[in-house]
């Protein structure tokens, strides 16, 4: 059985071009509930320690950089089948990729500045909605 909950992050240029409200409005017609939320600025070591997976990788450095160059805001979402779902909704890593109507496709500029962050596996959502949330933050 597949997991029910994914995590979400919209990134520091999605924020910045004051895209957090149509980006939550995608998710809710979707049919995502909001478990949890937080609007932060990661320092340089948190964005890298949410990123571990990717360190020593070409892009790392400046995915870190990225990911504290601003307030961000993440979020847990829940409902049936929500991590392939929830890369479905966003589309593909690269908005040039990614399909008309997704999340990428509307609000990415980049590859790097991609608008949004979703959890690729059952397994990496469990960690990455445990590194922003505990459990009295969770609804
Ligand atoms: P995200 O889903 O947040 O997971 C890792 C991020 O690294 C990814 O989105 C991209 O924004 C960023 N990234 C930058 N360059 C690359 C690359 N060459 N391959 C994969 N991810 C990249």
């Amino acid at each position: 059985m597949t997991g029910r909950q994914t995590l979400t992050m919209i990134k520091p240029n999605a924020v910045k071009r004051n895209l957090i409200g149509a980006i939550l409005h995608k998710i809710s017609e979707a049919g995502y509930v909001i478990k949890a939320m937080k609007y932060m600025h990661l320092s340089k070591a948190q964005a890298g320690e949410f990123y571990e997976i990717h360190r020593g990788k070409s892009f790392y450095e400046d995915l870190t950089t990225f990911m504290s160059s601003g307030p961000i805001v993440a979020v847990i979402l829940e409902k049936d089948n929500a991590v392939n779902d929830y890369r479905k909704l966003i589309g593909a890593t690269d908005p040039k990729d990614a399909e008309e109507g997704t999340i990428r496709k509307l609000y990415a500029e980049s590859k790097s500045h991609n608008a949004v962050h979703g959890s690729d596996s059952d397994e990496n959502a469990k960690i990455e909605c445990d590194f922003f949330f505990s459990k009295v933050e969770r609804f």
